[in-house]
């Protein structure tokens, strides 16, 4: 970067001063940008003017014009190392100043050890957050204080173009009109090449300073990293200061640069999350028109069960539902159940398959102490647990023989008597019976008592198998997948 070594009068110190805008003022008044020790010149004595990579001593007032080797000039472009006398202070230009540069090793090593700090500081915050606008935020405010941009802008690719979905300035704000801040030529330029990009000067860039946006946004430096993750190009990081020419250095692209590749990871992450949680939205949406409770169907087959349930949940009367394995008999038994009065009360299921057949009396009916070697307290059984409200016999098909008879007994008479007890207890039940067999089969084979079989079977829901409910399954399946996709937190496949 160019600078302004002044030497003042007498003794003073030499002391070194950074062209680092468009203009640099020069005088002893405080407003200037290079301030003269008092009495050695005027209060605006001269400026500098940086245009087209060119620096050009100017001074305003023929009486205090600068002496250029011996020669009265009120203008004069300097070249380097030139030296020149304003007032009685004695100037040196020169174009590229070491004593600025970051060339003392301990100096770059803090430099290099505050990057990785920030570096460090920022892969967290970034972790920390899942929601991508507050994560771009924390993106950009964090490169603004790294690079000393006073602007940042994150372009994302959506449907081919750039759009600038969050631009921030250097005190944390939100920039409005943004996408009119940023160089299109530039954006383009990063986008096709596929290469970071620092613009020292864009209005004196070769290639740029035709360009509209550079002329209108009078640009200064900018800084143009692309984020990509997995060989895609998600979009790109702007970063621009209007004032100061030649801000970004190689070494801050290389910086930004790492930052870029973290940051596009987790933003590639936090996008795909989001994508995902916007399709489980709609998913719900569509399986909310879909749905009768927790049914999922929208099938005629299932939409006449609907009918059906909703016409029958009310009363007591005994249901039987038939269907194969996994067609969702429990989720009916269980509408029934909360549709009718009965919803406050308890839904018991017993399992007739799954009990060994010596105990499903006494879990059905309950026991008294001592009715049998190792009934040492007496019990309830599911019956009186489940009194007041809904009885489901699960598996029913695979109710012993002998248990038929004292099962249609309780059904029919309402009363229950405990296993070595004398004493018949009443009960208020609604019986529901599910079977994946076909149960009239049963009957005709003499495995199934036809008087119960008819008690149980007042009314019969037939589900359709799942591979006759067309899209319906799909949408079981996506239902299902993101319900406990969510609850593991995992992301469920695609269907
Ligand atoms: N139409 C549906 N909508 C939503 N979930 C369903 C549907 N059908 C089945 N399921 C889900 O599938 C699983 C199996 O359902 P359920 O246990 O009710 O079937 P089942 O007919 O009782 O099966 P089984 O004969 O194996 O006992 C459950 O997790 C249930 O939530
Ligand atoms: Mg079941």
């Amino acid at each position: 970067m160019a600078s302004l070594i002044i030497y003042p009068p007498g003794a003073g110190e030499a002391q070194v001063v950074s062209l680092d805008r468009r203009v640099v003022q020069i005088g002893t008044s405080p407003e200037n940008d290079l301030i003269l020790p008092e009495d050695s010149g005027e209060p605006h004595h001269a400026h500098i003017l940086y245009e087209k990579g060119e620096y050009t001593l100017i001074c305003p007032s023929k009486a205090h014009a600068a002496l250029v080797a011996g020669k009265r000039r009120k203008s004069h472009r300097l070249s380097d190392g030139e030296v020149f006398e304003l007032g009685d202070c004695l100037l040196r230009f020169v174009l590229y100043d070491q004593g600025i540069q970051a060339t003392d090793e301990t100096t770059s090593q803090d430099a290099g050890e505050s990057y990785f700090r920030s570096l460090h500081g920022f892969a967290q915050k970034l972790m920390a957050t899942y929601e991508v606008s507050t994560l771009l935020e924390t993106l950009l405010d964090e490169l603004i204080a790294l690079t000393g941009a006073d602007k940042a802008f994150l372009l994302l690719i959506e449907d081919g173009v750039a759009n600038v979905r969050v631009a921030r300035n250097i005190d944390q704000e939100t920039l409005h009109n943004a996408q009119m801040a940023v160089s299109d030529t530039i954006v383009a330029r990063v986008l096709s090449e596929g290469n970071p990009l620092i613009v020292a000067d864009a209005l004196s860039h070769e290639d740029f300073k035709t360009s509209l946006s550079v002329v209108n946004l009078k640009l200064c430096s900018v800084m143009c990293v692309p984020l990509k993750a997995r060989a895609t190009t998600l979009g790109l990081f702007y970063l621009g200061n209007d004032n100061v020419v030649n801000h970004f250095s190689e070494d801050l692209l290389d910086v930004v640069s790492v930052f870029a590749s973290t940051a596009a990871q987790i933003l590639a992450n936090a996008l795909a999350r989001d994508e995902l949680l916007a399709q489980v939205e709609d998913l719900e949406s569509q399986v909310e028109v879909n749905r009768f409770g927790e049914i999922i169907g929208a099938c005629d087959a299932m939409r006449d069960i609907f009918k059906k349930i909703s016409r029958v949940a009310s009363t007591d009367i005994s249901v039987l539902v038939e269907g194969e394995t996994g067609t969702g008999k429990e989720l009916v038994a269980r509408a029934l159940h909360d549709r009718s009065n009965r919803a406050g009360k308890p839904f018991v299921v017993i399992n007739c398959g799954a009990i060994p057949e010596n105990l499903l009396e006494s879990e059905f009916f309950g026991h008294v102490r001592g009715a049998f070697t190792g009934a040492v307290a007496t019990q309830k059984g599911k019956f009186q647990a489940a009194d007041g409200g809904t009885l489901f016999l699960d598996e029913i098909g695979e109710m012993p023989l002998s248990l038929q008879v004292k099962i249609l007994r309780a059904i029919q008479e309402r009363t229950v008597t405990k296993v070595g007890d004398t004493k018949a207890e009443q009960v208020d039940i609604r019986i529901v019976a599910a079977t994946n067999r076909h149960l009239q089969d049963q009957v005709d084979e003499g495995n199934f008592r036809e008087d119960l079989f008819y008690r149980l079977n007042v009314i019969t829901l037939t589900l359709p198998p799942l591979r006759e409910r067309g899209d319906d399954l799909l949408l079981i399946a996506r239902y299902l997948l993101g319900r406990h996709g969510q609850a593991m937190d995992m992301t469920p496949p695609a269907l």
